[in-house]
């Protein structure tokens, strides 16, 4: 691998703390009995914000090899913004990542690129990577205008960001129609909206600064399609939704077999 893959389980609004550190150990357990070689892929996990500190005390107490993240940030660093998580707050918590615009809070919460772009600078002021989702609905798959649409989020939500900061980058390609249907996307849609989202970015910075990007892809991803996504060039990682809350089928995605 170019760089070094990331296996991503966004939990969404499941699992209260306690499923969450019981899913998190047995995770942990799997892994150690197939004795897993975690220098091969990092393991992220993104469960809701009232885990994060229970994530926290498991993963330093016994010193796993996961590192997690929020599912989402506030533009905002503190103050009058009820219901808001500010970067500090998880970057406090230990987080290394942050999600930011998952199509989820793009329809649900109506996030627009303007927001998204402020909150990926958000989380690069707190010291949090951003794992900015883009990817189309069905009805644009079906016009056939999915790159360029999914072009249009990723311009919009990085603008003017600086090449440094871009190069720690992790983008992951969601087609909103792929996601919990069980309609995964084929392994050559995926590379070519990595291959799209790379030449992109190639174009906005440099070849150098492109090639360091991790880009995923997330939709209906399972241990049985994982490894075939994976092998594809410019797919650096998965980013899972409903099969990373069960230990036995996220591990199996870890664990994928190139
Ligand atoms: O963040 C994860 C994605 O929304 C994928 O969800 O694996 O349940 O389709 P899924």
């Amino acid at each position: 691998f170019v760089r070094r893959p990331l296996i991503a389980g966004n939990w969404k609004m499941n699992m209260d703390h306690v499923q969450g550190i019981t899913l998190l150990q047995k995770l942990a357990w799997t892994l150690d009995d197939a004795n897993h070689d975690h220098n091969r892929v990092e393991v992220a996990v993104f469960p809701p914000f009232t885990d994060l500190r229970g994530v926290q005390t498991l993963v330093a107490g016994d010193d796993l090899d996961v590192v997690y993240g929020g599912q989402d940030l506030s533009q905002h660093d503190s103050g009058a913004y009820t219901g808001d998580i500010s970067g500090q707050f998880l970057n406090k918590l230990g987080c290394r990542y942050v999600l930011v615009g998952h199509s989820e809070r793009r329809s649900v919460h109506q996030e627009s690129d303007e927001t998204l772009r402020a909150k990926v600078e958000a989380a690069y002021r707190h010291d949090l990577v951003p794992v900015l989702c883009v990817g189309e609905g069905l009805e644009i798959r079906q016009a056939g205008t999915h790159v360029e649409h999914t072009l249009e989020q990723l311009r919009a939500d990085v603008d003017g960001l600086d090449a440094e900061k871009v190069a720690t980058l992790v983008v992951a390609y969601e087609p909103v129609w792929a996601i919990g249907t069980g309609e995964v996307a084929g392994p050559e849609d995926a590379q070519e909206m990595c291959a799209a989202i790379r030449a992109e970015l190639t174009k906005l910075y440099d070849a150098d600064t492109a090639e360091k990007v991790r880009l995923l892809y997330g939709g209906s991803v399972k241990g049985q399609n994982a490894a075939a996504i994976l092998r594809e060039r410019d797919v650096d990682g998965v980013l899972v939704g409903g099969a990373s809350l069960d230990a036995g089928e996220f591990a199996s995605i870890v664990r994928f077999e190139n």
